[in-house]
């Protein structure tokens, strides 16, 4: 492992004023956003959507460090046949690679989840750093519940997390470590610290046993903030001011950065919480996004899968990634979003 490059790579995913794409939804995921547009989920239609965003030149240049790929995306090749991972590199964007393989349900404990694809990562990781992928990524699911998490689902996931992450770094590739605990429930935001304090506590555990270098990985985290279907909503100040808590108790001011999954949150309310704890500042580390739907939604509905919409879909697409680029230096102000609508 040669840690000065690992750590050059993650510096540049945290790069100011950068952050990344989550384009890295499985074949199952993808179709549900297809169906909520009413596309046709193929081989080709994945492709000519995320060729699309690839293309959008403006946001790759100036405001995706690197973009999450899916394994079927990864091979693909635009059209005209360029690689996928070769117009990323053109852009200026680093390519990554989602390694997990999904969850698997949790032997005796109900209603829980284990991350798999451990086995014959080495061999897999081989093969996607020759194809260009510099950084990967592996997310475990804890979700909220009257009885849940347990601590078994905590230390299994964690557990996994670190594996991945060691892996990764033998293979010369920057491990994305990313528990996510849900905000699917109805729990309220002190709730979804508590759970996320012991999540990460468990996760650096594990990492630290395991050997991982923190200076050549990243974090990518949920934020302290309330269920879905909680009753007490909070304000965009308590997210970010309970969230920066929150890491500044479990995040080891080694690690080169923390890049948040928007995780359901709206696209404006995902901004809005990045950019308010950009303006707490004096922090250990960058804070940026790494969003999958915060930063998608807008392209896909303006996209709708028809050719000639492709324009309108990278004007959407470039909007949210420079409004999500601004949050990163706190610099967004709602008002941004008005006068480019
Ligand atoms: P969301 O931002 O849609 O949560 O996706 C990010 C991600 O990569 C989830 O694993």
């Amino acid at each position: 492992m040669n840690l000065a490059d690992l750590n050059k790579v993650a510096r540049a995913v945290v790069a100011p004023g950068k952050g990344l794409l989550a384009a890295d939804e499985s074949t199952g995921t993808i179709k549900k956003r297809f169906d909520a547009i009413n596309v046709a989920s193929t081989e080709e239609s994945r492709r000519d959507y995320r060729e699309m965003l690839f293309r959008s030149s403006e946001a790759m240049n100036r405001y995706i460090s690197g973009v999450i790929l899916y394994d079927e995306t990864f091979w693909q090749k635009a059209e005209d046949g360029t690689p996928l991972v070769k117009l990323i590199e053109q852009s200026g964007a680093i390519p990554g690679i989602k390694v997990d393989e999904g969850t698997q349900a949790l032997p005796a404990c109900p209603g829980e989840l284990v991350t798999v694809g451990l086995d014959k990562l080495a061999e897999r990781l081989k093969k996607y750093y020759e194809g260009g992928a510099r950084f990967a990524k592996w997310r475990a699911v804890i979700d909220i519940g009257p009885q849940i998490p347990t601590m078994t689902a905590i230390r299994v996931n964690a557990h996994a997390l670190a594996r991945y992450a060691a892996l990764c770094q033998a293979a010369q590739i920057v491990p994305i470590v990313e528990p996510e605990v849900l905000m699917d429930g109805d729990h309220d935001i002190d709730r979804c610290y508590e759970v996320t304090q012991r999540v990460l506590n468990k996760t650096f555990q594990e990492l630290r046993v395991q050997r991982v270098a923190l200076e050549g990985m990243i974090l990518k985290p949920n934020m302290a903030i309330p269920g879905k279907k909680s009753a007490k909503q909070v304000s965009a100040e308590e997210i970010a001011e309970k969230t920066v808590r929150l890491l500044k108790n479990c995040v080891p001011a080694a690690v080169p950065g923390i890049a948040f999954l928007s995780g359901g949150q709206s696209d404006e309310e995902a901004t809005a919480h990045l950019n308010a704890m950009n303006r707490i500042g004096g922090l250990p580390w960058p804070l940026t996004f790494s969003y999958g739907r915060a930063l998608q939604a807008a392209p896909q509905k303006a996209w709708a899968g028809k050719a000639g919409n492709v324009a309108a879909g990278q004007r959407a697409f470039t909007h949210r990634a420079r409004m999500n680029s601004l949050a990163s230096k706190g610099e967004w102000q709602a008002d941004l979003e008005k006068k480019a609508a």
